[in-house]
């Protein structure tokens, strides 16, 4: 697990796929700032300095199936917050698939990408960086709640750790209790919600 530090890049997702044969497992690229952030179904991921702006690397090894990886946003959502959890305490939650909620309001998002075999994990988590007036009511950074400024280095250091922990765990044949952590701090749980899959349509109150 090397750790690559940038000032600026297009998009550590970009940067990572571009020079994949470079990088071993769990290597991580962080920018200080990205003029091209990349966020979910093709959106724009507005980067700012203060702003932890990270990809890191997994690798499909033999033996592993595609189907595995479903669950690597998942995971890669419990291990940022099990690391919030050590730094800062606080009531985080999970938005089933990619989102990282606290008091109601977005802390951060994550992009899994796929090269080949290699998985890029891009997460960008609003830590020392102010939120906009215009979006105050649907993000939150961590400085807020703190009231003080955190080392980013350490963040994402300890999100990858606790990643490896938990991709160890699932890929040795335990998901049951990452399952019942993610279900612990759903954020959709008890909210309305539509889902489409295909021709498919469901509505309900979204319970597990
Ligand atoms: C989302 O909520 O839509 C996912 C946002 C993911 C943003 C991060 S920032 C670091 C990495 N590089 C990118 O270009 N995107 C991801």
């Amino acid at each position: 697990m090397a750790l690559y530090q940038f000032d600026i890049l297009d998009s550590t997702n970009e940067y990572m796929k571009e020079h994949r044969e470079k990088f071993q497992d769990y290597d991580i690229v962080l920018a200080k700032n990205q003029t091209a952030g990349k966020g979910r179904r093709g959106n724009i991921w507005i980067s700012t300095e203060g702003m932890a702006l990270f990809t890191f690397l997994v690798k499909k090894h033999e033996g592993e199936e595609d189907i595995d990886y479903m669950k690597l946003p998942l995971l890669a959502g419990l291990a940022a917050i099990r690391a919030f959890q050590k730094i800062k305490k606080a009531e985080y939650q999970f938005k089933w698939t990619n989102d990282i909620y606290l008091q109601g309001k977005k802390l951060g998002g994550i992009l899994v990408e796929r090269r080949e075999n290699n998985f890029l994990i891009g997460i960008g988590l609003n830590i020392n960086n102010q939120i906009p007036l215009e979006i105050k009511n649907r993000a939150i950074s961590l400085q807020e709640l703190g009231k003080q400024e955190y080392s980013i280095t350490e963040i994402v250091l300890e999100v990858v750790e606790q990643f490896k922990i938990l991709w160890k765990e699932y890929t040795n044949g335990n998901w049951k209790e990452s399952l019942t952590e993610i279900n612990r701090i759903n954020y959709l749980h008890g909210k309305r919600v539509a889902l489409r899959a295909g021709n498919i349509f469901v509505e309900g109150i979204a319970q597990k």
